[in-house]
């Protein structure tokens, strides 16, 4: 590590109460009686991640890293152990947790599902909305009676939380039992940092504030071997008001497209049917190459030349969807005409506000030009409601936009004011209850326009990628359309993993429920 990195890296240590792995009475008086002392010392030498820090995007040039490896001495401190990682959150944060998943397997330790026969077990955070951090800090409270029976146990929290000032000093002033915190772009870290939970007597705390360099050759447990993930870029750079996500994940740096590419074919190789290409906000892909002009539209028509039957992307932003994507996506074959498009809301002036850097006319526009090119396009949806200052009017523009665009599905929330960012510092005259009122008045629509789309699929014969036993049922499988509809069906569990042809006998709100045919003459998507 240089001296630059040094200083970009937040105070890696914070010291633990002594003996905490051998006593546990011990650890229970330590935590009681020096919390304050605890406290003073972090104080005096602990600099949390800053907020403000991670809002100055820089100049400098991200790095791409190829030399990643497990060094020798680290790679059996997980022989004979076992491993759990809780995922939050969006898919970004599944596939990080693939990746820690990854290294973890290659330290020699075996994955659980039992939390008491783990010996390490990490929290992988999401910062989005309050209520996910809720859940993880009622977690970590569950988690505290196995750490007290078991003082070796190794607890963790990574992902976006760990990169939050106040979640870090939450933790270490309420919860010191803990043994490790590190932050999204220290993941790769995550052998060295075991070792020093391991090893020392200290809470180890490693959070880079910098902005985050790409690091490949990391390994990967795949969740399935039918469906893929594959990160195309890190970090964003849109700072939309609400939002917490460019803090968490920093600036926005894409893959080399090489390397995309080569993980894409290798995917195809082994079997995979389908892949999403995964960034907070893929459409930017490119931007931050100085070498080549290259964006996400000559990515995916790379992409479209690979045999693998379905190739999805998430998620997008408006502003950067240009047309060079829209012409490639027009081509189909493994480019699937589902496009989740967050609008977030139907009013231009709360779009304003919220600095999406779009209008309501604008956004119908990129979907007449969607729809041009691709007629029989699925268009999604995340929409916010109850933004501080959200009037009726204002909320009746996003349910007349619901029904405009005929959106099939949405994620819906209610705004919730994340610490550090603009809007949480708007006065807010909106009370609870409305916001409430108004999140069930857009569900409604969203429901009814959901089950309207999936009735037009009755009688109708589909593409089904089939994923396995469904949830409900195990005599039953379930598996994707390729416009993303859950189509449950009765075939034999040889077809898991294979791409058939089902017949829709009944749409239900959320679902399509079908039967297996052999051969068909026409094929609905
Ligand atoms: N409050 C509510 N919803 C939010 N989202 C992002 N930030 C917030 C927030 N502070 C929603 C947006 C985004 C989705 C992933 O989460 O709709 O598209
Ligand atoms: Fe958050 Fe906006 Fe970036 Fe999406 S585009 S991650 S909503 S800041």
């Amino acid at each position: 590590m240089n001296e630059q990195q040094r200083k970009q890296m937040s105070q890696i240590r914070t010291e633990k109460p002594a003996d905490v792995k051998s006593d546990q009475d011990n650890l229970k008086r330590i935590k009681n009686k020096t919390s304050d002392e605890f406290m003073q010392y972090f104080q005096t030498n602990y600099q949390p991640p800053s907020l403000r820090d991670a809002k100055k995007r820089g100049k400098e040039d991200v790095k791409v890293h190829y030399d990643f490896s497990i060094p020798e001495d680290l790679s059996n401190l997980g022989q004979g152990k076992k491993y759990m990682i809780r995922t939050y959150g969006c898919q970004m944060n599944e596939h990080d947790t693939e990746v820690m998943a990854g290294m973890l397997e290659d330290m020699g330790y075996q994955a659980t599902t039992e939390t008491r026969e783990a010996d390490i077990i990490l929290l992988n955070t999401c910062a989005i909305r309050e209520n996910a951090e809720n859940k993880v800090f009622g977690e970590i409270g569950h988690l505290k009676p196995l750490k007290m029976e078991n003082p070796d146990l190794i607890l963790g929290v990574c992902g976006c939380m760990s990169q939050e000032e106040s979640v870090v000093n939450r933790i270490l002033k309420k919860h010191p039992f803990m043994d490790l915190i590190f932050g999204t772009h220290n993941i790769h870290r995550l052998p060295h940092l075991i070792k020093d939970a391991m090893f020392s007597k200290e809470m180890v705390v490693e959070v880079w504030s910098k902005e985050g360099d790409i690091i490949e050759n990391l390994p990967r447990s795949r969740k399935g071997k039918i469906k893929a993930w594959v990160n195309i870029m890190y970090g964003c750079d849109k700072f939309c008001t609400y939002c917490i996500v460019p803090y968490t994940r920093g600036k926005e740096r894409s893959r080399r497209p090489e390397d995309i590419i080569q993980e894409v074919r290798h995917l195809a190789a082994q079997g995979y049917k389908e892949i999403t290409l995964l960034g907070q906000n893929v459409n930017a892909y490119g931007k931050d190459f100085e070498d080549i002009d290259y964006g996400l539209g000559e990515l995916m028509n790379e992409i479209h030349k690979i045999d693998i039957p379905r190739v999805r992307f998430t998620t997008s932003h408006p502003r950067d969807f240009d047309d060079r994507l829209i012409e490639v996506l027009g081509q189909g074959g493994n480019l699937l005409d589902h496009i989740h498009l967050p609008v977030q809301s139907g009013s231009s002036s709360i779009l304003k506000i919220m600095a999406r850097k779009y209008t309501r006319e604008s956004y119908l526009e990129l979907v007449r030009k969607i729809r041009e090119a691709m007629p029989e396009a699925t268009l999604t949806t995340d929409i916010i409601v109850g933004f501080p200052n959200e009037t009726e009017e204002q909320f009746q523009e996003t349910l007349t936009l619901m029904e405009e665009v005929g959106f099939e599905s949405a994620y819906t929330f209610i705004y919730s004011p994340r610490e550090g960012t603009p809007a949480a510092r708007m006065k807010d005259n909106v009370p609870m209850e409305v916001k409430k009122e108004r999140l069930q008045r857009l569900n409604a629509i969203v429901n009814r326009q959901s089950k309207e789309a999936m009735e037009k699929y009755e009688g109708a014969i589909v593409d089904v990628l089939v994923e396995g036993e469904s949830k409900k049922n195990p005599e039953v499988l379930a598996g994707y359309t390729k416009r993303n509809k859950l189509v449950n069906f009765r075939a034999p569990k040889s077809t898991i993993g294979e791409i058939v042809k089902v017949k829709i006998t009944k749409a239900k709100t959320w679902s399509l429920d079908g039967e297996l045919v052999e051969e068909a003459a026409e094929v609905k998507r």
